[in-house]
């Protein structure tokens, strides 16, 4: 289902043509009607099971220089996530009795940077064998090491940040080395094949100016390789970058999905409004002093939580200028 959702996201997202039939629809007072009647039940659904995604930052570290991400220019503490602020979360989350739909454990950062890594995924997967544990990522520092770590950890899947179809278009977007990227890209897809390993690899490439035209010769190269491909065009990190794609059309809002289903945790055990909240600007709690339900319901975010709620999200500064309140598609996938 959510596969099929990305298929047609995709199109969508890479068609302007698309993107102006969408904004069409999602002005609709029966849509509107429909997504705030999926809205109000998912949300009172989370709040009596207690079911919420995780990312958990495990490090603010990268090794690249994506030009559309705030990582490199972030001003708060780079650092990785201690073993005893990973603990607290694990330890709150089941003392609270809430029930996770998935741990993400790259919202931020480079996974991989994160020599705990693997113990953290082992340590995730003992409390909660039943749940969905992935990240994305870079992919640039899997050594042959890693990549054998990672075929045979209990991860679920990841999601590869290629982002280009060439060397060049590579280095000018990430600064990074494309040789080295596809050849552990590759690499791992061969272990994982020849293995039974159960982790599947999914791509990701972020539209932008520099490789928009080669989007379709992306996803013709390696759609047989992988288990799935996402394109979607850059967003701007709530005002925080420039969006990329020069448009600043009037679009549909509606309540954010990440909002009301995802709870966060940075490295030093920070609970922020959302993951494009990189810099921690709104902060509910922390895990080391508060708990995670009280963190996410703190009167600053319960009140940011109210203006989506009653449709005033453009009084919210961060939100009348970020993708993921656009449109309202989310609330439409389980
Ligand atoms: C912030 S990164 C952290 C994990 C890892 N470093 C990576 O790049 O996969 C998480 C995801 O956000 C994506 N991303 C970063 N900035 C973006 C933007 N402005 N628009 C869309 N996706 C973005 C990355 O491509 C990646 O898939
Ligand atoms: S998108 Fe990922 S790889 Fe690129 S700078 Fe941001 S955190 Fe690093
Ligand atoms: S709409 Fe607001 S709450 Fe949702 S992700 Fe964007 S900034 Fe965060």
């Amino acid at each position: 289902m959510l596969f099929l959702f990305n298929e047609i996201r995709n199109w969508f997202e890479s068609s302007t043509f698309g993107l102006s039939l969408l904004d069409l629809v999602t002005r609709n007072i029966f849509y509107k009607k429909y997504i705030y009647y999926l809205f109000r039940k998912k949300v009172e659904l989370n709040q009596i099971n207690k079911k919420y995604g995780f990312t958990i930052e495990v490090t603010s570290f990268c090794n690249a220089k994506c030009t559309f991400c705030p990582n490199s220019k972030m001003k708060r503490h780079k650092e990785i996530m201690s073993m005893k602020v990973f603990l607290k979360t694990i330890e709150r989350i089941k003392l609270e009795g809430i029930d996770p739909t998935y741990f993400n454990l790259g919202p931020n950062g480079e996974p991989l940077i994160d020599k705990q890594l693997f113990k953290k995924i082992r340590i995730l997967y003992k409390n909660f064998p039943k749940v969905n544990i992935f990240f994305p990522t870079n992919l640039s520092l899997a050594t042959p090491k890693l990549q054998v770590k990672l075929v045979n950890s209990k991860l679920d899947n990841i999601c590869v940040s290629l982002n280009a179809n060439n060397a060049k278009d590579y280095k000018s977007i990430m600064n990074l080395d494309f040789k080295t990227t596809t050849r552990n890209l590759n690499n791992l897809i061969k272990l994982r094949n020849k293995s039974k390993s159960k982790l599947k690899i999914y791509l990701k490439l972020a539209a932008n100016p520099v490789n928009k035209r080669t989007i379709n010769s992306f996803i013709n190269k390696w759609k047989d390789k992988v288990d799935g491909i996402g394109v979607s065009w850059i967003h701007s990190w709530a005002g925080s970058m420039a969006n990329g794609n020069g448009s600043n059309r009037q679009i549909p809002r509606y309540p954010c999905r990440t909002l009301f289903d995802q709870i966060n945790i940075q490295t030093n055990g920070n609970i922020p409004l959302c993951c494009v909240d990189m810099e921690g600007d709104i902060i509910g709690g922390n895990v080391m002093n508060n708990k995670i339900l009280s963190s996410i319901n703190s009167l600053k975010i319960k009140r940011i939580k109210e203006l989506h709620a009653t449709g005033k999200i453009e009084r919210i500064n961060k939100c009348s200028q970020c993708r993921f309140c656009e449109r309202g598609l989310y609330w439409l996938v389980k």
